[in-house]
């Protein structure tokens, strides 16, 4: 990490991460958002999906406020190059290869990581595929993987880590959802099912969690990672997924990684233990349209 020497801002991979595309919205007047060095500090975070996307940026903001991290995703390659830089800035963090929909791997991916740092203090499980498929064509074999992944992978995380947060009294479960259950789109049938049962097993997890455990829903709306602004254009430069979003949002610019994150920071803060069961859309209002 540097300082630039002309405005004093902090330079390196988690802060240009976090500060990425800064998206406001026209006569928006928002104060400078201020995040404080310490305050996960002594925490394991475990983050699954964190080699790309909304779990990379997580990962960042948790590790700018210095939690130590488990990147969980299954491809190696990429969690892996997290790891490293977010190592080379500091970050106690560990890459673990691991499919989340494989009962056995997520046995083995949590004693792993409780070998490597004795404790999990917050899940946030993001780890998640969302092809688009008309129903008429959409195979048997693609429909249970997308409900092993986003579905299977909450229950298998949750019950082999919910155990080692009752033992310690203390631990913050968050799961993903999906703004398209309240804001359908063609495609996704498979998808929002399997993310509508996700807030139900996640309202469950929250009256067994026991004290100071507590389990909640993140609801991003549609969210301007890479994967979704580079597969969703048209070949002369269209977006009409993202001008549909727009157009249904209260909040008119684009969701951002960090718009996620910084709620799911909030909702794994120890000043949120009065929190539980609950459902957090980050989607700029478009639950209202
Ligand atoms: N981006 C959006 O607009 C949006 C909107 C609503 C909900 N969501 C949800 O937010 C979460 C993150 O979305 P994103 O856009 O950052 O996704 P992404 O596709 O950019 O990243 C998902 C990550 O999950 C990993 N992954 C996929 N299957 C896995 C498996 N079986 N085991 C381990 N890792 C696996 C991938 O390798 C990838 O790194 C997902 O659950 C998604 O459904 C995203």
């Amino acid at each position: 990490m540097t300082i630039d020497s002309q405005n004093g801002l902090r330079m390196g991979y988690i802060d240009d991460t976090i500060n990425d595309r800064p998206s406001v919205e026209a006569a928006a007047k928002v104060p400078q958002v201020r995040i404080s060095g310490d305050k996960f500090e002594g925490q394991v975070v475990v983050i699954t999906g964190a080699a790309q996307g909304i779990g990379e940026v997580t990962a960042c903001l948790f590790a700018r406020q210095g939690a130590s991290i488990a990147l969980v995703d299954m491809d190696a390659e990429k969690a892996e190059n997290v790891a490293s830089k977010l190592k080379q800035e500091n970050v106690t963090a560990e890459a673990f290869v691991c499919d989340i929909a494989d009962e056995a791997a997520v046995r083995g991916l949590v004693d792993s990581i409780v070998g490597r740092f004795g404790q999990i203090d917050v899940l946030v499980h993001l780890a998640g595929i969302y092809p688009f498929q008309p129903i008429a064509d959409h195979s048997f074999s693609l429909y249970q993987k997308v409900v092993s992944v986003n579905l299977d992978g909450c229950f298998l995380l949750t019950r082999a880590i919910l155990p080692i947060m009752q033992e310690k009294g203390y631990g913050r479960i968050i799961n993903t959802s999906s703004n398209t259950f309240e804001s359908p789109v063609p495609g996704l049938s498979a998808y929002v099912a399997a993310k509508a049962a996700v807030r139900g097993f996640t309202r469950v997890t929250a009256t067994e969690a026991g004290p100071g455990i507590t389990a909640n829903i993140i609801v991003p709306g549609l969210v301007r990672t890479d994967r979704i602004w580079n597969s969703h254009v048209t070949q002369t430069g269209e977006r009409p997924l993202f001008d549909m979003a727009l157009g249904k949002q209260l909040i008119k610019r684009h969701g951002l990684p960090i718009d996620v994150a910084h709620t799911i920071c909030f909702i794994a803060s120890p000043e949120a233990q009065f929190i539980t069961g609950q459902v957090f859309d980050v989607s700029g209002g478009m639950t209202f349209q």
